[in-house]
C-alpha cells in the first residue's frame, strides 16, 4: 500500500519524538504491507515553521537511515499545510512541498482547523486552483463543521478538490461521529485517499489494513483498494 499522509520525521512537528520513534514507525508501516510513506511534516505558520528546504533535508536523513537499518520503505517529501493567507507567499516563492501530481495538476495536503471551516477558504481553494494546484483536503470528516453538517463541503467537492479519509477515523479512533461521516463521504463518492496520519507508535501508528477493510464492507474491495493503491500511485507517477 501506499501511505499519503505521516508524521515520521522526528524533531519537526507534533510526530515522532526521535529517531529511533521514527524507525520504529516505519517498521511497523512495513509490517502492515505499506510500501511507500509521503512525509507530510505540519506547515503550521506560528506553531511549525516548516518549508521545503527543511522537510527535503530531513527526508534525506530519514533515508540513510532507513537504508543503514535495511528497512524496505521508499520515502518521499511532502507536507501537510495548515490553511491560512501565510502560506500564499510560501506558495509563490515555492517553499512548500507537493505530494505528487494528480492530472497534471501539482496535489498540496491541505489541512482545515479541526475547529471550523475558517471562512475565505473557497477563495483561497480558488486561487490554489488557478496556480495549477489541486489540494486534497486532510481527514474532512475530523472537521467539526463538517461534524454537524456535511452540506459545508459542497463548494469545495464543486470546484474539484480531491479528500483524504484517516484510516483510523473508519476505526473510530476519533468517536462515532468520525466513523459516520467517513462512511457518508465513502458513500457519496469523493474520497481518494485513505491515509494513516500516524504520529507516534502508541496511540497513532501506522496500519491501514483494518481501515480498507471496512471502507471494502462500504465501498467494495476493488473501490476501496484504489484509495490505497492505485490513487496515490497516480499521484507519485509509480506502478
Ligand atoms: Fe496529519
Amino acid at each position: 500500500m501506499i501511505d499519503i499522509h505521516c508524521h515520521f520525521l522526528p524533531n519537526i512537528d507534533d510526530g515522532a519524538s526521535d529517531m529511533d520513534e521514527a524507525i520504529e514507525l516505519a517498521k511497523l508501516a512495513v509490517e502492515n504491507n505499506i510500501k511507500h510513506s509521503i512525509l507530510t511534516p505540519h506547515i503550521n505558520i506560528g506553531r511549525f515553521n516548516n518549508n521545503l528546504a527543511v522537510i527535503n533535508e530531513a527526508v534525506q536523513g530519514f533515508k540513510v537511515e532507513l537504508e543503514k537499518q535495511g528497512i524496505p520503505l521508499n520515502v518521499y517529501s511532502g507536507a501537510e499545510v495548515r490553511i491560512s493567507p501565510d502560506i500564499m507567499p510560501m506558495i509563490e516563492k515555492g517553499n512548500v512541498p507537493f505530494i505528487g501530481k494528480w492530472k497534471g495538476m501539482d496535489a498540496l495536503l491541505l489541512e482545515m482547523p479541526h475547529s471550523n471551516i475558517p471562512i475565505g477558504s473557497d477563495k483561497l481553494v480558488k486561487w490554489l486552483i488557478k496556480k495549477n494546484i489541486i489540494p486534497i483536503i486532510a481527514h474532512p470528516e475530523r472537521n467539526r463543521d463538517v461534524q454537524k453538517d456535511m452540506s459545508v463541503l459542497k463548494p469545495f467537492i464543486q470546484l474539484g478538490c480531491l479528500f483524504q479519509v484517516t484510516g483510523s477515523s473508519l476505526l473510530g479512533h476519533f468517536g462515532d461521529i468520525c466513523v459516520t461521516r467517513s462512511i457518508e463521504l465513502l458513500e457519496m463518492g469523493v474520497i481518494q485517499f485513505i491515509a494513516s496520519d500516524a504520529h507516534n507508535i502508541k496511540r497513532r501508528p501506522p496500519m491501514l489494513t483494518e481501515a480498507v477493510a471496512v471502507a471494502a464492507n462500504v465501498i467494495g474491495e476493488a473501490e476501496a483498494n484504489k484509495l490505497v493503491y492505485d490513487n496515490p500511485a497516480l499521484l507519485l507517477d509509480i506502478n
